[in-house]
């Protein structure tokens, strides 16, 4: 059991540069199943959801090898079409790896996926796009298994929702299907683009990512490539989002403002200072933010639901109040009855949380419910008055790397408390304090 323990009310200053992108690093590291040979993808951030993805990559037969945040993948002669139900319950986006599987191997088994629960989150769209291209899917005992008669055929597939892992799967398994699929209504999320940038290096031939229309021409095979995953997006938001909160100045490197189009605006609103340079941003923050117009989620290039959390706790300390709708999950407000344990002032109904800003929040002991709802967390913990607990600190594990060390590099106080036997372990970070001991 790990907690973060923040102590309140520092301005953060300094500059940061930026993880890569879990969302990106996640269906690459599918992707290099399917190809042959072997791919060479850097800027992989080290979180348990890439853990998660490595140990299914290498139960699947290939071999990894970890050099810092790159990371070679090897997949000759992997033959694997099961994926563990321990690993699909562990993390959602384990359901990317059906297209890469079903592309290499014309068969796949897997469990329903876990991950964190903000909503239904079925996959009706995934197995929707799987059958267009020829796929029979079994459902049965919470177990799908997949088989392609002859070969896996390109289609039109039609979205009724521009789903990001439907679309990522839908691509995977299309790049070496035979003839040539459409896909109409695709996510067009930065990180479908980083999907079809290292498969067309692959040899792939995609044209459209990042655009609604998708054409894909099928490849006999793909072989390896060297790839750099784009910075994480929501991770940049989140530390803006801790500068903005805390008075700060921070300058954010190794970022992609073109990327933070919808949220940019938004903290201008607020009324932060931001300055944008090619692979750079920075923001300066007055002491009291204003309220902000409506934010309302929805797929990109909207407002993202992964940043709603974290905008949320920005209302709470805002002048004036602001209203926030989430469009795209159903239960994404977890964080906010911690929240009131802080002393914001928020009513939910449905989709929408009326946020009526207050002076101050006050330290408290708060639960981390889900990745995006526990940040928003740490967040509020930051701009607090007082001493913030904030447990059950893995789901915040799965998409940030380094979170406290991050912030420690901004000034924050914040540290990793860790429960071994019986004992409480104030976990150092080697930017706060090198001291360690034992309560
Ligand atoms: C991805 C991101 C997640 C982000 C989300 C929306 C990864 C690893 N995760 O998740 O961080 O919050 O996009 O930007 O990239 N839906 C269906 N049927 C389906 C699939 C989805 O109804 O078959 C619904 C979902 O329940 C949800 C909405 O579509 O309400 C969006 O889901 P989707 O875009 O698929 O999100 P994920 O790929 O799971």
């Amino acid at each position: 059991m790990q907690s973060f323990v923040v102590n309140g009310g520092r301005r953060l200053s300094g500059r940061l540069s930026v993880q890569g992108s879990k969302n990106s690093a996640l269906p690459i590291l599918a992707a290099a199943f399917l190809v042959n040979g072997t791919s060479i993808i850097h800027n992989v951030p080290d979180l348990s959801d890439t853990r998660c993805t490595l140990k299914i990559l290498s139960e699947l037969g290939c071999t990894i090898r970890k050099e810092g945040s790159t990371v070679i993948v090897n997949s000759e002669g992997a033959q694997g079409f099961e994926i563990r139900e321990s690993l699909m319950r562990e993390m959602r986006s384990s359901v990317v790896f059906l297209g890469a599987i079903i592309g290499r191997c014309g068969k796949a088994v897997i469990s329903s996926p876990g991950g964190c629960e903000i909503g239904l989150r079925p996959i009706d769209l995934h197995l929707y796009a799987m059958k267009r291209l020829g796929v029979c899917v079994d459902e049965s005992f919470g177990k799908l298994s997949c088989t392609v008669q002859n070969a896996l055929v390109g289609e039109k597939i039609t979205f009724s929702f521009p789903s990001v892992g439907a679309t990522e799967n839908a691509i995977l398994a299309a790049v070496t299907a035979k003839g040539t699929t459409v896909i109409v209504n695709s996510a067009r999320e930065p990180e479908i683009s980083d999907l079809c940038d290292f498969l067309n290096k692959c040899g792939a031939k995609i044209q459209g990512a990042g655009e609604s229309i998708i054409t894909i021409e099928g490849v006999n095979s793909l072989q390896g490539a060297e790839h750099s995953v784009i910075c994480d997006r929501i991770a940049a938001s989140t530390y803006l989002v801790a500068g903005a909160v805390t008075g700060g100045d921070v300058e954010l490197l190794n970022t992609n403002p073109a990327h933070l189009n919808s949220v940019l605006p938004v903290l201008e609103e607020a009324g932060c200072d931001i300055r944008v340079r090619c692979k750079s941003i920075r923001l300066k923050a007055s002491r009291r933010l204003n309220r902000m117009d409506k934010i309302i989620t929805q797929p990109y290039p909207g407002f993202p639901t992964d940043s709603q959390a974290l905008f949320t706790t920005l209302a709470s300390v805002a002048k004036g109040t602001s209203v926030i709708v989430e469009n795209i999950f159903e239960c994404r407000f977890k964080h906010v009855p911690e929240l009131l344990r802080m002393g914001a002032k928020i009513r939910t109904e449905g989709r929408v949380a009326v946020v009526e800003g207050v002076e101050r929040l006050y330290g408290a002991d708060v639960h981390s419910q889900d990745l995006r709802g526990g940040a928003a967390l740490v967040l509020a913990g930051l701009c607090a008055e007082g001493t913030t607990n904030i447990s059950d600190i893995q789901f915040i594990d799965r998409g940030y790397a380094d979170l406290e060390n991050c912030l420690c590099s901004l000034n924050a106080d914040i540290y990793r408390k860790v429960k071994q036997d019986g004992a409480t372990k104030k976990k150092f970070t080697k930017t706060c304090s090198d001291e360690d001991y034992s309560a």
